[in-house]
């Protein structure tokens, strides 16, 4: 379902795309030296959802023991509510086999409802609070998915 759209790994060549869409879709944008730093770490992942050949969306995670935390994920504003940013997430979760991964975590801030509904579609819960996360003090919730509590 959605859009035909093509998830690769995210190259040097994306990431003036990726920096644009980030500030058009973060008050507090990550910088074009993170997504870089994200890029050079070979224990994290970055990936771009391609439509054609424009980037219109993508996501970063990485696992950290036997957790995978996603970092971020961002869908271009006129491609939203098409079932890309659901594929980008979906395609994470098809990454592990529940024998080497227990959970996947997130952050988002306590107003992102959207992102909060597309998280829980997938099974993640609301598990804590963060305060003062955000650099404008706005709270994150931490969200979890929790596959031994669902295998
Ligand atoms: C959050 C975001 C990635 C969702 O991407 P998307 O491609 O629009 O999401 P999808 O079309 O796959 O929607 C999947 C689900 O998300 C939820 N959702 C998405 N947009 C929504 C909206 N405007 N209102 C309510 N729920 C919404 C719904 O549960 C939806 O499922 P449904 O279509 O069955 O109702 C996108 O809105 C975005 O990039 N926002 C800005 C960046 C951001 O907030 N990233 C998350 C940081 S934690």
């Amino acid at each position: 379902m959605g859009l035909r759209i093509h998830i690769v790994q995210a190259e040097l060549k994306d990431l003036p795309n990726i920096e644009a869409l980030e500030k058009q879709s973060f008050p507090d944008p990550w910088s074009l030296t993170l997504f870089e730093e994200l890029l050079a770490n070979p224990s994290q992942s970055l990936y771009v959802a391609q439509k054609e050949k424009d980037v219109v969306g993508y996501m970063a995670f990485w696992k950290i023991l036997d957790e995978v935390h996603i970092l971020n994920l961002c869908v271009a504003l006129p491609y939203r509510k098409e079932g890309i940013g659901g594929q980008l997430l979906q395609f994470c979760l098809n990454q592990y086999s529940v024998s080497n991964v227990g959970l996947f975590s997130l952050e988002v801030r306590q107003s992102n409802k959207k992102a909060q509904h597309l998280y829980q579609k997938f099974g993640f819960e609301i598990k804590a609070i963060r305060k003062n996360y955000y650099p404008n003090h706005e709270d994150a919730f931490v969200m979890i998915l929790d596959l031994n509590h669902i295998r």
